[in-house]
């Protein structure tokens, strides 16, 4: 029996729109992201996953450890019910939020939040006062690769602190400020984890990606250890978090970083099969039902425009996975009600049948749906709520 067959007979009881999680594929792919960490722990990126028992559920493997979290507000959350060492990993100015993370001891105990400048301190002080539990700190260091005296850049604009002795600064002041600890050190490297080095039909990108990264690599190496060492100074560190989906492998081989982030790879969305180094199995799927046939070579499937963040473009959109074939209309694309697709496989298909798509990137897709469909062979074994399906609208 194929894939297709597989999820259609599983899911026969439902009704698409639904999303399914392949438990078989996610659990080869958590494997193989296993062994390309080599021993070093990963902590789960829960952006990439936004779905509270699936968090248990990967956590529960032995390899990954703590989780990357997205909002403080998500953070908090995720404490409260029980789950532990949660690292927000993007600067937060959630006054409320703030105001509860002071005022709970588990929470202060259980989560960091990342800062890259003063600034994020004073707003921290200004809010929550002195007199509060210790609230744990990350510094988050910019990964970027830069040439031609800063013309040229690769990465996401994330920290502005990029050199050991700037590092070993915004150390000393987090050090010296009561009601703050440094714990950790963070850097992650967008311009190899989140970009495919193996772009068909475009040898010229491929090409340059490859050049990129490989100068990258050998820059960060040496200036991501000489970061590690000079904050190591001032505070003793727990961890030093690196990488990403795209890049556990080499991260891992760096001798300053203690852990790899990193949480695409389970899902193993669309924009990750355009890597050399690893491949992975299609483990987070949605079917949306085939409700007219407008022509010959043509169905009309509902809903569909489920778009993936970044820069707009064709890799954005979700791919029609199974029945193979089917293609967007030029110029529709994928709707916000009705999605026509094209392709001889569309005169195969009926009104009521189901077309698979794969999301471009990982936690997105729950957005769109409130839960999650556990498929184990031919069958649905757990439904299980997204972060949606809870309540919960993070971003
Ligand atoms: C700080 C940080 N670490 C790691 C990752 C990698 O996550 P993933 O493995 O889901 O690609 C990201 C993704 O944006 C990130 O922002």
């Amino acid at each position: 029996m194929d894939d297709r067959q597989r999820y259609d007979r599983a899911t026969a009881h439902l009704d698409p729109p639904f999303a399914v999680l392949d438990l078989e594929a996610l659990r080869s792919n958590a494997s193989a992201m296993l062994r390309r960490a080599g021993g070093k722990p990963i902590r789960v990126a829960s952006k990439s996953i936004r779905s509270r028992p699936l968090l248990e559920r990967v956590l529960a493997m032995d390899g990954f450890a703590g989780i990357m979290a997205f909002t403080l507000p998500e953070a908090l959350w995720l404490v409260s019910t029980g789950l532990r060492d949660v690292l927000v990993a993007y600067p937060t100015t959630d006054r409320e939020a703030l105001t509860e993370l002071a005022a709970d001891p588990v929470a202060a105990r259980e989560i960091t939040l990342t800062i890259d400048s003063p600034e994020h301190l004073d707003l921290i002080d200004t809010v929550v006062g002195l007199g509060r539990h210790e609230i744990r700190i990350c510094l988050d260091i910019d990964a970027g690769f830069v040439a031609f005296g800063g013309r040229f850049r690769a990465g996401a604009h994330r920290s502005p602190v990029r050199e050991p002795d700037h590092a070993a600064d915004l150390a000393a002041t987090v050090a010296k400020r009561p009601g703050f600890r440094l714990v950790g050190v963070m850097a992650y490297e967008a311009q190899i984890a989140g970009l495919g080095d193996d772009r068909p039909g475009n040898p010229a990108l491929t090409g340059a990606v490859r050049l990129v990264q490989a100068r990258s690599r050998r820059e960060l190496l040496v200036r991501r250890g000489r970061i590690v060492q000079a904050v190591a100074r001032i505070a003793d560190l727990e961890f030093v978090n690196g990488g990403g989906t795209g890049s556990i492998d080499v991260t891992a081989r760096e001798k300053a970083v203690t852990e790899i982030a990193a949480g695409s790879g389970f899902f193993h969305p669309r924009l990750f099969d355009f890597y050399r180094g690893f491949t992975g199995r299609p483990a987070a799927l949605f079917a949306l039902p085939v409700v007219r046939r407008p022509a010959p070579g043509v169905v009309t499937v509902l809903g569909g425009g489920y778009h993936a963040s970044g820069p707009p473009g064709r890799d954005r959109l979700p791919h029609p996975h199974l029945p193979q074939g089917l293609r967007y209309a030029p110029g529709e694309g994928a709707g916000e009600v009705q999605t026509p697709l094209l392709g001889p496989a569309a005169d195969d298909l009926r009104t009521g049948d189901r077309v698979w798509f794969r999301h471009a990137k990982a936690g997105e897709l729950c957005e769109h749906f409130a839960a999650l469909h556990l498929v184990e062979g031919e069958e649905v074994v757990e439904t299980v709520p997204t972060y949606r399906g809870e309540g919960r609208t993070f971003l």
